[in-house]
């Protein structure tokens, strides 16, 4: 699949566009009750809605600024509503993310339907801000502070425990690593307070119930705007990963509001606002890597060895076994940092795979080999520069990775580890046996959370599921290392009269498995509204992993060459580990 080479909007406020009719950016455009589109980024209109920043107090003057991007349905076509998007993280921004990938979504929906991506709450264009200047990306004080209309104007759970049994070994990293982490964390916790804490900013009204409620504002304003009723709205969506987490909490809190809802790489709800951020089956992934590789054999895998399964699996194990870290640091080893360094790469490319497993697996084999290669010639250290550059750095893709915390640890604040400053042992442990590739990534999330006081304004916590107005259908994919094609089985039993595909196939998300059953179900789905009855599964339509003519006699470099490209593409919704 293509997403739409990158438009530079990620860094700055507003987009920077250049035409010659007028394109405005969101600090141009007047937030107000209801909704004023205008022109930017060329094919786009945006808009910026007001809505109160406490929906339990929604009289008291504070305001929320949600910025919009629509992408409009072709006027010669049939007009069926608008499907609003969200693309995971949780804090990735949906208008940017429109902006790039419009074409992609609407070519799932089919036609008639205008796209709106939005920010949620706090994040990307939207003020108060949650931005804090975390790892020195610079604050903009002047989206730090909610608007008051009384006196400014505006227009109109517990965690679950898991077992390891796991055929890999990965080492685990050092606790001197894991006090890093809580460092880091205190750092976050000092500049919230300082800067985004407060009864008018935006942290505390971050969690996803508040951007359900401002989901719906978004569609009774697009209502008015069409000049028809608001009260009855019915809001159509598409979400995928974090966006089913929103999507399911929408749906539980205003199902009379529901329309046509399409929830694909689904977060287990109950699981997530419980604290857990597992189970997931990354450990399962790369135990399919060895598999299919050595299936493949060495023709068709760089890794292969051409003697069994058990022998790649013994390979892979003994080249970790280079990497340890901890006992680096605990047996002073010589080459401690760039181990260190190189264990983060490893963790990082290991948790990001599963995501895309047919463009990365082949990658993945050829980086083995090269580092191998470092490995018996002691030269890791010398490749230290394009060892590094295998891997963006997972947040690379989050312009603000606070948001990221402030998102996920607001919505998890009640558990027992969210501001709790020290994680016990026993837990660290118990969430790290929980997977051998995923479970440091994991601790260090858990530590994020543990450092921050947060007073959520508003958590959900109401009832899961309900009898929606619209049915809804979900998307499981089979081999989904992040969100278990089980999540939505799951999910699917608690909403009335929806229904659910299964689809063959290992990544994270439809968007990047490109099946064209599951794409056929979710248009007709969005066009005439037709379910998939008992007609609901999709078998695999792609190549083997391993074309046997792929790999064999490409140098690794020259495959790795398209690396960057790739992976970018493969964490630009998701990003390891995250929703
Ligand atoms: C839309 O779908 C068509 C047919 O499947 C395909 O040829 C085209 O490349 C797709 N466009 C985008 C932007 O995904
Ligand atoms: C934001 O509001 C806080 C009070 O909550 C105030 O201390 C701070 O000065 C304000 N910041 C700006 C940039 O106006
Ligand atoms: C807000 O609007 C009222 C009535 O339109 C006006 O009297 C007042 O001056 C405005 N306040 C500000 C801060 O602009
Ligand atoms: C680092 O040094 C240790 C001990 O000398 C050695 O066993 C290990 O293979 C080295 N690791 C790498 C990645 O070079
Ligand atoms: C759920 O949260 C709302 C908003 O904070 C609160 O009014 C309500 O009492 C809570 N309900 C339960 C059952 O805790
Ligand atoms: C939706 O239904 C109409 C009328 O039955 C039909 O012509 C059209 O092909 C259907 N659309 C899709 C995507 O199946």
């Amino acid at each position: 699949m293509k997403l739409v080479a990158a438009a530079a909007v990620l860094s700055s406020i507003a987009p920077v566009v250049a035409t010659a009719d007028k394109e405005y950016t969101f600090d141009e455009i007047p937030a107000a009750e209801d909704l004023s589109w205008y022109p930017c980024n060329l094919a786009f209109t945006c808009a910026r809605l007001s809505v109160p920043l406490n929906p339990l107090k929604p009289n008291n003057g504070l305001r929320s600024e949600i910025p919009l991007v629509l992408y409009p349905a072709d006027p010669s076509d049939e007009y069926k509503g608008a499907v609003l998007v969200n693309p995971g993280g949780p804090g990735i921004s949906g208008t940017d993310f429109i902006l790039q990938a419009a074409p992609v979504i609407a070519n799932l929906t089919g036609p008639g339907w205008d796209i709106i991506g939005f920010d949620t709450r706090g994040t990307g264009y939207s003020k108060p801000n949650g931005a804090v200047g975390y790892h020195g990306v610079p604050l903009v004080p002047e989206v730090q502070n909610a608007t008051n209309i009384l006196s400014d104007n505006v227009t109109k759970g517990s965690i679950r425990k898991f077992k390891r049994r796991s055929e890999l070994k990965i080492p685990y990293k050092s606790d001197a690593w894991l006090q890093k982490q809580y460092e880091d964390g205190e750092e976050l916790n000092t500049l919230i307070q300082k800067y985004a804490n407060k009864e008018n900013q935006a942290v505390p009204y971050m969690t996803t119930p508040h951007v359900a409620f401002d989901m719906l504002q978004i569609a009774k304003a697009h209502a008015r705007s069409e000049d028809l009723p608001d009260k009855d709205v019915l809001v159509n969506y598409y979400g995928s990963s974090y966006g089913t987490l929103l999507g399911q909490t929408f749906a539980s809190l205003y199902p009379q509001h529901v329309g046509k809802f399409v929830l694909e790489g689904v977060v287990d709800m109950k699981a997530y606002y419980g604290g857990s951020l597992g189970p997931n089956h990354l450990d399962k992934t790369i135990s399919n890597f060895v598999t299919t590789c050595s299936d493949a054999g060495p023709k068709g895998c760089a890794f292969a060895t051409g003697k069994g399964r058990d022998d790649v699996l013994k390979r892979f194990n003994d080249l970790m076994a280079h990497f340890d870290s901890a006992k680096a640091v605990a047996e002073n080893w010589a080459n401690a940092t760039i181990v260190e360094e190189a264990h983060d790469v490893v963790r990082g490319i290991f948790t990001s795979v599963g995501y895309d497993a047919q463009e990365a697996f082949p990658i993945l084999a050829d980086q083995l080999v090269l580092l191998e290669g470092w490995v018996k010639s002691n030269t890791v250290a010398e490749n230290r520069e394009k060892l590094l550059s295998w891997i963006a750095s997972p947040f690379s893709f989050l312009t603000r990775k606070e948001y990221y915390y402030e998102i996920l640890c607001s919505d998890m604040a009640g558990n027992e580890f969210v501001g709790s400053k020290k994680l016990s042992k026993e837990f660290v442990d118990s969430v790290r046996s929980g997977s051998t590739v995923a479970g440091d990534t994991l601790a260090l999330t858990y530590a994020i959370c543990s450092s921050l006081d947060l007073k959520p304004n508003w958590k959900f916590n109401g009832t899961v599921g309900g009898e929606t107005k619209t049915p809804m259908l979900f998307v499981g994919v089979s081999g989904d290392p992040v969100t278990p094609a089980e999540n939505a089985e799951g999910a699917q039993k608690l909403y009335k009269n929806s229904e659910m595909v299964h689809v063959e196939g290992d990544a994270h998300s439809i968007i990047y498995l490109q099946n064209k059953c599951a794409n056929d179900n979710v248009k007709v789905y969005f066009q005439n509204l037709t379910l998939p009855g008992n007609n609901n599964r999709c078998a695999r339509d792609t190549a083997p992993i391993f074309p046997k003519s792929n790999s064999a006699g490409l140098s690794p470099l020259k495959s790795l060459d398209g690396f960057g490209r790739t992976m970018a593409l493969t964490i630009l919704l998701f990003i390891g580990l995250m929703f």
